[in-house]
């Protein structure tokens, strides 16, 4: 993906874990975990299997994460404007589609986002992510009834762009994991009325 003036957009998101404290939504910087094992353990294939025996549907991690969430609402605008043009250019979204902002976080070194489907936001979703090292942070997935394992998605270093669909149809199991710094910042593309998550 050609994404220059993204990029630019983006580079302020990532400029904002350098700020202070009151930066961050606090009730997640008290989640955080620094523990190299323990983040292995949560994203492990294992934890997978357990969470889907007792967890029909596990929309959305919530507690189980150790991530920081930015405080962006002043660039929300002007990111989703950006993002939206350059989806559209490339081909990922037509002019009458939505876009939302699905997702931030800062990564600090060790920390994750426990397993989860996000199949009750259906959905195209393209994700940037910047990573400080390569190979030390990425995404773990599994498609329900269709793998017999987990998979593997490693970051590089610099900005990372993904793109998968997530539905109810064909549940979407996914965790992230960093042992390196690391930035994430999530679009939800649809032909409904946006609603910022
Ligand atoms: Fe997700």
């Amino acid at each position: 993906m050609h994404c220059t003036d993204l990029e630019v957009e983006l580079n302020k998101v990532l400029a904002l874990r350098s700020l202070n404290n009151g930066e961050f939504i606090s009730s997640e910087r008290r989640k955080f975990v620094v523990d190299s094992e323990y983040v292995d353990t949560r994203c492990s294939f294992q934890t997978l299997q357990e969470i889907m025996l007792t967890e029909v549907n596990r929309d959305r991690a919530l507690g189980d994460a150790s991530k920081c969430m930015f405080r962006m609402k002043h660039m929300r605008d002007s990111l989703s404007g950006t993002a939206a043009k350059v989806f559209q250019r490339e081909g990922l979204m037509d002019e009458g589609d939505s876009i939302a902002i699905s997702g931030n976080g800062w990564y600090p070194k060790d920390s994750y986002l426990g397993w989860h489907t996000n199949r009750c936001t259906p959905g195209l979703r393209v994700y940037c992510n910047w990573a400080a090292e390569s190979g030390k942070s990425g995404l773990y997935y599994h498609y329900e009834g269709h793998d017999l394992d987990r998979r593997v998605m490693l970051d590089e270093q610099g900005w990372n762009y993904r793109v998968f669909s997530t539905s109810s149809k064909l549940p979407f199991w996914h965790a992230v994991f960093s042992h390196t710094d690391r930035v994430s910042v999530g679009f939800r593309i649809s032909k409904e009325k946006p609603e910022d998550v």
